[in-house]
């Protein structure tokens, strides 16, 4: 969700102001998931280096997040949403890790669109994290190092239980992943747009799928192997 912060600064208003707008393209964008039947939307709210901005920064992100959670969680709960986060809980302040576990526990039973909130989160920090975890359980004798696998490494991550994502947007213009989700995206269609995250719409979200209708999907096969597969 990026380019918040230009999008207040060309109205000469204050970088918060963004944020908030930015919080209206989050419900479009959840809005849209929902008309088209997408199962999983995970936004990427606040990286492992965000909290190296502006104190002042930080800080009214975390008030904005604190009343997102007080004012979405019953109306995505209604809508059948279930709402999840990945990322380093121990970095926000308490009263935000107990509404986010609220939120989970009220929602956990959705199953109309999972939505992932990745806060505190980078990829890097998730394959560590999860490579910890690993590592943990082979001293313990609970695993066996030589069964680790990608798929049990897969397994100790942020998104253990959804499917790979299909396609990754990135507004605001520039081209890279910043730390996003490194080890799940390995095969995603990766699609950019100069429009910034507030000005996200119905029409920046079509052409997106648009895009990912045509591309080929190989996975690593030749194009001939991928047109015999849906014959
Ligand atoms: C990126 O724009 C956006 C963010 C760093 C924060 C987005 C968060 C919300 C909309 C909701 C609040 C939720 C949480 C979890 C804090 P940018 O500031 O990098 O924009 P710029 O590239 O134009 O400066």
């Amino acid at each position: 969700m990026d380019g918040n912060g230009r999008w207040a600064e060309r109205r000469q208003r204050p970088r918060t102001l963004g944020h908030r707008a930015g919080v209206k393209a989050v419900q479009v964008c959840i809005e849209y998931c929902l008309a088209q039947g997408i199962e999983a939307l995970t936004l990427f709210a606040f990286s492992s280096e965000n909290w190296n901005r502006p104190q002042e920064e930080v800080g009214a992100l975390m008030k904005l997040f604190l009343r997102m959670l007080d004012s979405e969680v019953d109306e995505l709960h209604r809508r059948g949403v279930r709402v999840a986060f990945i990322g380093d809980r121990p970095g926000f302040p308490e009263a935000i890790r107990a509404r986010m576990a609220v939120a989970e526990t009220l929602t956990r039973g959705n199953t109309r669109l999972v939505l992932t909130i990745a806060a505190s989160y980078g990829g890097r920090w998730d394959i560590a994290q999860a490579c910890r975890q690993l590592a943990t359980e082979a001293a313990a004798g609970a695993i066996d190092p030589a069964t680790i696998d990608e798929a049990m490494l897969h397994s100790r991550l942020g998104l253990a239980d959804l499917p790979e994502p299909d396609l990754f947007i990135r507004t605001g213009g520039d081209l890279r992943i910043s730390n996003f989700l490194l080890w799940q995206l390995a095969y995603t269609e990766l699609w950019f747009t100069e429009t910034l995250w507030p000005d996200l719409d119905a029409s920046v979200l079509d052409a997106a799928l648009a895009a990912f209708a045509d591309r080929e999907r190989r996975f690593g096969l030749t194009s001939a192997q991928v047109a015999g597969s849906t014959e």
